[in-house]
């Protein structure tokens, strides 16, 4: 399962990107208001942190409109992905863009039968959001569930990017139902480094180790 950062934050993506283990980055017009940056400049910059997709979202509502920003968001770096919403227009758009080799990633998915119509656009990646479905009262996870069987059902090559994670609880499910990508905050992704008994066993060789008196090297 491919790690994308959920975030707009350059110092945290710089130092994720230092582990080796990030893929892309996923961001949206709220993480940009967060990072108090000017969208264009941020996102170049996220685009020559990391190799992989960094999705940039449009925010015009209408087809033509968000042909005209795509163009623009798409000059920024080869490794732009136009964010789309799952709307009749969104998924136009999701369409011509995909045909001309344009990478794309539906977002604001809540139905697996609006991921079905995503795959059907062509989507590179459709985001559907556990967090914000589990907030509501829905499961999340089930979701996700229902998008792999389908996409597996007809061999759609749409991937599963679960968004909205909120916790490490949300990757394990994700990577068990074999989700293609995980986008979640920093803090979510620096606590599956973490576990109790790591830390305590390190303490004890390292104490251990003190007592023999040696050095490696
Ligand atoms: O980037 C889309 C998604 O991950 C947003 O998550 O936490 O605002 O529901 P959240």
């Amino acid at each position: 399962m491919k790690f994308f950062v959920d975030t707009a934050d350059t110092k945290d993506i710089a130092e994720l990107a230092a582990t080796g283990l990030l893929d892309g980055v996923t961001t949206n017009p709220s993480l940009i208001h967060k990072s108090g940056r000017d969208f264009m400049d941020v996102t170049k910059e996220i685009c020559g942190l990391v190799d992989g997709p960094v999705s940039a979202e449009v925010v015009a509502l209408d087809h033509p409109t968000m042909m005209k920003e795509a163009e623009i968001l798409r000059k920024i770096a080869d490794n732009v992905c136009i964010k789309v919403p799952l709307t009749i227009d969104g998924l136009k758009t999701c369409k011509a863009l995909t045909s001309e080799g344009t990478m794309v990633n539906v977002t604001l998915c809540f139905s697996a039968n609006q991921a079905l119509l995503a795959a059907k656009a062509g989507a590179t990646f459709v985001s559907p959001f556990v967090g914000r479905h589990d907030d509501n009262g829905f499961d999340g996870m089930a979701l996700i569930e229902d998008i792999r069987l389908i996409y597996d059902n007809y061999d759609f090559g749409t991937e599963i990017l679960v968004a909205s994670v909120r916790h490490a609880i949300h990757v394990l499910q994700s990577a068990k139902i074999g989700a293609d990508v995980m986008t979640a905050p920093p803090a979510v992704i620096r606590s599956l480094f973490n576990h109790v008994l790591t830390d305590k066993g390190i303490a004890g060789f390292l104490a251990d180790w003190e007592k023999t008196g040696q050095k490696i090297g």
